[in-house]
């Protein structure tokens, strides 16, 4: 069966100072907040637009034609709205300027109306700054268009945007940062909250220009949209002291009749676009800068995943520390069948049997078993002297921040300075530790036994996390209140538990140091 025809991307918008303050001004007095129009159609029509289904936020507006209900019709859900409700919605952009802006178009005839080329959607966010709301226009989505996307598609805010952005380290006296692959230039709006000046690449020109418009559109100054692929429009040795990410990670199959969407595939085979940022950015970091990206990683066989990140860590010509985290991992059917619905090709369909073929095929000649997904924190540290390699996998249900990563990150180099050996498990013997607010600890027994079988310690916030620890690590973390140091507490317990202070201390103080990266203990001061 032939492979379905694509369709294909609206004109360029144009991102115009003028215009798009005159926009801000007419979105901000029609308050057009993701909370007032969440008040307006109410929860679950919120969650329905979530998954791509305007209907019940269309029915729950019926025929109000104040700007907000006027401007959430047009730009949130996509629906073509009459000219003089629209007119009186943006007094002054006009009708005309959002056609020059490039994101309507005005169509005469039965259906004559405004017609939407662009989404625009409020997206709320918390960092270390606060509480705030950007304005974020993209393409049409599946839902205002009806059918599949194009391959030259520019992606709104979705999932995967929103966890890089909320990871993102707070960057605080930082002057330069890169957003490689913008989009719709969210990571560089995020990136710019604590970052002076921000270039952001993309090999998409629309992608360029949707985020130039949301920087003028939000008032963000600061930000360098520059065209090309990967590192290419960086200069030779140009440096950065944060580079953030959300690369096009999805691995696809090569062959004719499978649509290549530029927002999420980078054209190259299996995993080998992660690969290349992975193993060509640090160059690209300042010593003592940071990176943090998303990715897929390939398990083959005989090959595990977090093998294969390592491998191209070691690649880098650079030397780094890495923190890889690995959220999910899926077969490959599952793999294929979340990417084939993404890009709007229903289940139970023949393209979709397709599909499904060809990402099986492509995988069986790799021999992948399984695709992981995750995050990847790479640091260039000043000196050649690597001290972080974890490559861990974390299933919690909670979401980290990038408060939660600085933390760790800080606990990690605390744990550094104090020293290797002997020297740094004095030093760590003598530190006062406090449990985190967000731990609490769970007890399982057997029924009529005294004695606890399991002891969990869970974590609240940061990832969500899990450990097991047994009676004596337990009695420390519980212990851990911020007044006697860890070295006074583990004799107490040997002497309460009978048994050799020196090797429970050898015992403790590894998972301590484990605890205190991982974010359940911390420094008292
Ligand atoms: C998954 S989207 C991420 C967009 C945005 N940064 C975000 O977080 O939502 C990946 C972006 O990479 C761009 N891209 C694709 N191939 C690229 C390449 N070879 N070099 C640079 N960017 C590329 C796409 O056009 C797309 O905008």
């Amino acid at each position: 069966m032939p492979p379905a025809p694509r369709p294909t991307v609206s004109p360029l918008p144009e991102p115009d100072a003028v215009r798009c303050r005159a926009l801000a001004d007419d979105l901000r007095a029609a308050g057009f907040t993701s909370e007032n129009l969440r008040a307006v159609w109410g929860p679950t029509a919120d969650t329905a637009i979530a998954r791509g289904l305007r209907g019940p936020a269309v029915a729950a507006l019926g025929d109000r034609t104040d700007p907000l209900a006027v401007l959430g019709r047009l730009f949130v859900l996509g629906v073509t709205e009459p000219a003089g409700r629209v007119a009186a919605s943006v007094p002054h952009t006009g009708i005309e300027g959002l056609v020059a802006l490039g994101l309507v178009d005005v169509i005469e005839g039965p259906d004559a109306g405004v017609r939407p080329l662009a989404i625009i959607r409020p997206q709320s966010f918390v960092d270390e700054h606060g509480e705030g709301e950007w304005w974020i226009a993209s393409d049409l989505d599946e839902a205002a268009l009806g059918g599949p996307l194009a391959e030259g598609h520019v992606l709104g805010v979705g999932g995967a945007s929103q966890t890089l952005a909320r990871l993102q380290l707070p960057g605080g006296g930082v002057e330069r940062g890169l957003d490689l692959g913008t989009g719709c230039g969210i990571q560089a709006l995020r990136l710019g909250r604590g970052v002076g000046r921000v270039v952001a690449t993309d090999i998409s020109e629309r992608a360029l220009r949707f985020t130039r418009l949301n920087a003028l559109l939000n008032g963000v100054d600061g930000i360098e949209t520059r065209l090309g692929s990967l590192f290419d429009p960086l200069e030779p040795g140009e440096q950065f002291e944060r580079i953030v990410s959300n690369p096009p990670f999805v691995i696809t199959p090569r062959v004719e009749g499978v649509p290549a969407y530029e927002y999420r595939d980078g054209g190259l085979v299996g995993d080998a676009l992660v690969a290349e940022v992975v193993t060509g950015l640090g160059v690209h970091l300042a010593p003592g800068g940071l990176a943090q990206l998303l990715g897929n990683w390939e398990y083959r066989e005989g090959e595990d995943g977090l093998d294969r990140v390592r491998g191209w860590v070691a690649d880098a010509p650079v030397a780094l520390d890495a923190w890889v985290i690995e959220r999910e991992r899926l077969d490959p059917l599952a793999y294929a069948e979340l990417w084939i619905r993404d890009g709007g090709t229903a289940p139970g369909t023949a393209e979709y049997a397709r599909l499904i073929e060809a990402w099986l095929d492509d995988f069986a000649r790799r021999g992948v078993t399984g695709v992981g997904f995750g995050y990847i924190l790479l640091h260039r540290p000043p000196s050649w002297r690597v001290t972080l390699e974890r490559y861990e996998r974390v299933r919690g249900a909670a979401e980290a921040s990038g408060a939660d990563l600085a933390a760790s990150l800080a606990a990690h180099a605390r744990l550094v300075s104090l020293g290797e050996g002997q020297a740094g498990d004095a030093a760590l013997a003598a530190s006062v530790l406090r449990v985190a607010p967000d731990v609490t600890e769970a007890r399982h027994h057997r029924p009529g036994e005294e004695a606890p079988t399991v002891i969990e310690l869970h974590q609240g916030g940061g990832f969500g996390r899990v450990v097991s620890v047994d009676p004596a690590l337990a009695a420390l973390v519980g212990a851990s209140d911020g007044d006697l140091a860890v070295g006074p507490l583990i004799e107490a317990i040997a002497e309460l538990l009978e048994v050799d202070a020196g090797e429970l201390r050898a015992d403790l103080l590894p998972r301590v140091r484990e605890l205190l990266v991982t974010g359940f203990l911390r420094f008292a001061d």
